[in-house]
């Protein structure tokens, strides 16, 4: 929470792998003090955790990196939310909230919203594939995702470029260090997609249609019943906009990822133009190779032992997703990105009772864009004159910009 070592911290998250093959080398558990937790980086330390939700509790899942000046939480406070979020959830609240989205992320829901997708991915490309150049997360990687998941959703097309402004913002303001006024704006900006959501609750709650957003309304309360408490009213919204990020930022990252070291490996590029077949391992590859979910936050809920560190009831713990994911016990030659690797299991989506709903939905966007660009670009090469800097999160790893030209 604190403000200062946000210069070791940034280190750190820029590039987290050294500190993940620290861990994984050290006996035991290592604290990591930038992080203030206990760093779980073996794939086996790591399966462990998330089997066992009952003694690693999701609540401090979210943690933000940084606690909003007063003035920004004010504003907030004219907000919605603040209440528990499927990810946060344990136990039986995190099945009541869980079920829903995993109903509305089904494997035919998510079948049926393919052709909008790819549709909106071709004319995405249209837009810039006479001009030879293009910054790539801006011009794609920031849309598609964000049109997709609100599609399935039920969000207007005209309400979604706010949608997935009020998530950066969100991020933004609960990661980043942020000069106050710039806190404040940024709290405005979630208040105003909170708003947004409330609205979309309220109308979907008197008159529902065929969509998610109707279906988490009538989990909470079933449609027709009295109006809508201001306290269901928090919950939905909190649903909604937790729902909404997590299937937008997290592909927005992957998308990013995935092109950059495909790229930065010419060969593999070629060989997935030359063998399009090979796109849904070159997308498993890239979700290894480089999380867009670094990891997430667990408390123990009692004392436990793990890989030998005694752990009192009420240890933070960061689980490294990313690091399990570069452990050689389970994926030889780990920092290889190599798209013909034979197919390990990675943990990139999580695992067990948390495990990510959307994980189907996520690698379609990914597998429609590569083939997408493979067909149309297959000369794209990164921009010489504009290097790439990644953002410094653990939560969506992405380069900020991506230049391409061809
Ligand atoms: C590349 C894209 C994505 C990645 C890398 C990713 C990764 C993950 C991971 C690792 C978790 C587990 C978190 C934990 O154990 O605490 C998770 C959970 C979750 N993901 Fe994803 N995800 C992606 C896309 C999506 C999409 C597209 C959606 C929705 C449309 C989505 C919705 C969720 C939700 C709701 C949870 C919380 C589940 C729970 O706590 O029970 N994700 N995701």
């Amino acid at each position: 929470m604190d403000r200062q070592p946000h210069g070791r911290l940034d280190e750190l998250l820029r590039d987290p792998y050294p500190h993940y093959e620290r861990a994984r080398h050290t006996g035991g558990l290592t604290h990591v003090a930038e992080l203030d937790a206990w760093m779980v980086a073996r794939d086996t330390d790591v399966r462990e955790v998330l089997r066992r939700p009952e003694d690693f509790s999701s609540a401090n899942a979210l943690r933000p990196d940084v606690l909003p000046s007063p003035a920004a939480l004010a504003v907030l406070g004219r907000g919605f939310g603040g209440r528990p979020v499927v990810v946060t959830a344990d136990g039986a609240l995190h099945q009541r909230l869980r079920t829903p989205i995993v109903r509305g992320l089904s494997p035919a829901r998510v079948t049926a919203v393919l052709p909008y997708a790819a549709e909106r991915a071709a004319a995405l490309v249209d837009s810039f594939a006479a001009d030879g150049s293009v910054e790539f997360m801006s011009a794609y990687a920031h849309r598609l995702p964000g049109e997709v998941i609100g599609r399935i959703v039920g969000i207007d097309p005209a309400d979604v470029p706010a949608v997935v402004h009020g998530g950066h913002r969100a991020e933004e303001l609960l990661f980043r260090p942020l000069k106050e006024a710039e806190q404040v704006a940024a709290a405005e900006d979630v208040v105003a997609m909170q708003q947004l959501l409330d609205r979309y609750a309220q109308r979907r709650h008197a008159e529902p249609r065929e969509d998610l957003c109707s279906e988490l309304v009538a989990s909470v309360l079933p449609p027709g019943a009295a109006e809508l408490t201001l306290e269901e009213r928090h919950e939905l919204v909190a649903h909604l906009q937790n729902l909404l990020l997590a299937g937008h930022l997290t592909t927005t990252a992957l998308l990013g990822t995935t092109v950059l070291h495909l790229l930065r490996h010419p060969d593999q590029w070629a060989l997935l133009c030359a063998e399009p077949e090979r796109i849904p391992a070159a997308v498993e590859e890239a979700a290894r190779y480089d999380s867009a979910l670094q990891g997430f936050r667990r408390v123990t809920t009692r004392p436990v032992t793990l890989a030998g560190t005694e752990l009192p009831a009420g240890a933070a713990l960061f689980v490294a997703f990313g690091g399990a994911n570069r452990d050689p016990e389970r994926h030889p030659r780990p920092d290889a990105f190599d798209i013909t690797r034979a197919p390990g299991r990675h943990l990139a989506f999580g695992l067990g009772a948390h495990g990510c709903p959307g994980s189907k939905l996520a690698r379609e966007q990914l597998r429609i864009t590569l083939e997408e660009l493979t067909r149309r670009l297959p000369g794209l090469r990164l921009a010489e004159d504009d290097p790439v800097v990644m953002r410094p999160t653990m939560i969506h790893r992405s380069p900020y910009r991506l230049r391409l030209t061809w």
